[in-house]
Parts: C-alpha cells; structure tokens; sequence
C-alpha cells in the first residue's frame, strides 16, 4: 500500500520567525496525524528556515523538505546550496524541478536529472515536478511533454531498495490560479504517469512511487482528487502557508487512506 502524501511548498514565503509561529501553532495537531505514518506529512520551507524547522520538527513524525538543490557536493557555484548540505541539515526530501524554477530560473530537464542523483546519493527523496502548459493541453501535446519530462529527469536511475522518488503532476496552468483539472483528467495523467515510470524505472520499482496532484490544491477540492487510488496525495502551495488549510489537507488524505500498489 502507498501512505497518502501530503507535502506544503512555501515558495518565498515566511522568514524564520513566521516559520517558528506556524511549527508552534500546527506541529501539536500535525504530529496528531501524522503519528504512525498513515500519512506522509512533509514541508518545504525556504532555504533560511531551514535549521529553525529542523530543530521543531525532530522526532515530530513530520518531514522537512528543500525546495531545490544543487547537484554538486560542494563548489565555486555562488548562491547555490548542495545537496550535502541540505542532507546535513536535516531535509529528507528536495522538491525538483517545479515548474517555477523551469520558468524563471531556466531549469532544464537535464539538470534535474543531476539533481535527483545527487539527492539520491545524499540519501534524500526527490519530489520531481512535471505537468504541460495550458497551450500544450490545448494542443493535445500534455502527455507528451509529461512524458518527455520524466524520462529525461529520470534517465540513467537505478533505484535500491532503501531509494525512493516522489512524482508530482503539476499543470503550469493550474499554480495559483484556482483552476484543476477535473478528477478524470487527474487519474488519466496519473495513469499514464505510471506506466511511464514503469518503463523508466522499472515495474517493481513504479510501482511504489508515489504520484501526487499539485496546483490550486485546498481543502474544498483535495477530497475529490484523493478519493481516486491513482492519486497518492498532494503537493500544494498557497494553502499550505495557513495552518489550518494545511492541517485540514493533511487530514482529508488521512481519511482518504492508503492507495493499492499499481500493477
Ligand atoms: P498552488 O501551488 O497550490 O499555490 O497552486 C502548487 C505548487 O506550486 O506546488
């Protein structure tokens, strides 16, 4: 059985003292939910809040998560921060790849494939984003490009068994604007998602990864989308910011329960 997935991308948002307050306000119930592991809770707050969150969330059940990496261990790469460090500082996970970094910082696909290495070898889980562009939906091209993603992100990985990779599915067109696919459209991406991996992974290894809806993700829609055993939880953004939203989404995927293996 896959855990449900919950995991809040901060984005640039809140500075170390508004870290402390939201941990101080949520962690109480959060650590509630998350006990036993019946759902995978994460959150990924910037760079600078790290060591804070680090600290409040040990021993909490609850994962921290980084928002990007390098892939170089260390280096004259000014402004960038390694994976090694990131594993030091108590990330287990490194979200990749997100649609924001392709945008406006030129994320390539072949950088995230260097990215999920390292991360890998560094012992974190990486959460690789993919999803197509309104006009490619439009254009009939979504599969595609979501295709072509996850094998030039995942080229050249081998999994062990103590390895693992998270897939969030995020149309571009979807962040922040309160818009969705509907929960067919979400399971027929899902579905093809996994028969991807299957071939870039292989099928033992697909068929553990967890796939995750993330884009206008809030605690009015996420039941919908987590009914489906083909959606394994979700990334989200703007409502993860709110301790409330946050605790409620972490709840409905709880309630939602653990999806089958894929075969
Ligand atoms: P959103 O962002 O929930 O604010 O749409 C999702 C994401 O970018 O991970």
């Amino acid at each position: 059985m896959i855990a449900p997935v919950v995991i809040g991308n901060w984005k640039m948002h809140k500075t170390p003292s508004e870290t402390e307050a939201f941990l101080s306000e949520a962690l109480p119930a959060l650590r509630d939910v998350a006990a036993g592991g019946a759902v995978v809770t994460v959150v990924a707050p910037a760079f600078t809040s790290i060591p804070l969150a680090a600290r409040m969330l040990a021993g909490s059940g609850v994962g921290l998560s980084a928002q990007d990496c390098h892939w170089s261990e260390e280096g004259a790469f000014t402004g960038e921060v390694s994976p090694k460090m990131l594993a030091e500082a108590g990330c287990r996970y490194a979200i990749l790849g997100h649609s924001e970094r392709r945008e406006f910082f030129a994320e390539t696909n072949h950088r995230v494939n260097l990215k999920v290495k390292a991360a890998l070898f560094w012992g974190m889980t990486p959460v690789v984003c993919v999803g197509e562009k309104r006009d490619e939906r439009d254009s009939g091209r979504a599969t595609l490009v979501v295709e072509r993603q996850l094998e030039r992100c995942l080229t050249e990985i081998t999994l062990d068994k103590s390895q693992r990779v998270m897939v969030a599915y995020e149309p571009v067109w979807a962040i922040g604007t309160g818009l969705t696919p509907s929960p067919a459209e979400i399971e027929e991406m899902h579905r093809f998602i996994h028969r991807t991996l299957a071939v870039a992974l292989g099928v033992e290894r697909a068929a553990g990864v967890p796939i995750l809806y993330g884009g206008s993700v809030a605690p009015g829609n996420a039941p919908s989308f987590f009914a489906s055993d083909l959606v394994d939880g979700a990334r989200v953004g703007g409502a993860s910011l709110d301790p409330n939203s946050f605790l409620a989404l972490v709840q409905q995927a709880r309630d939602a329960g653990p999806s089958a293996p894929r075969a």
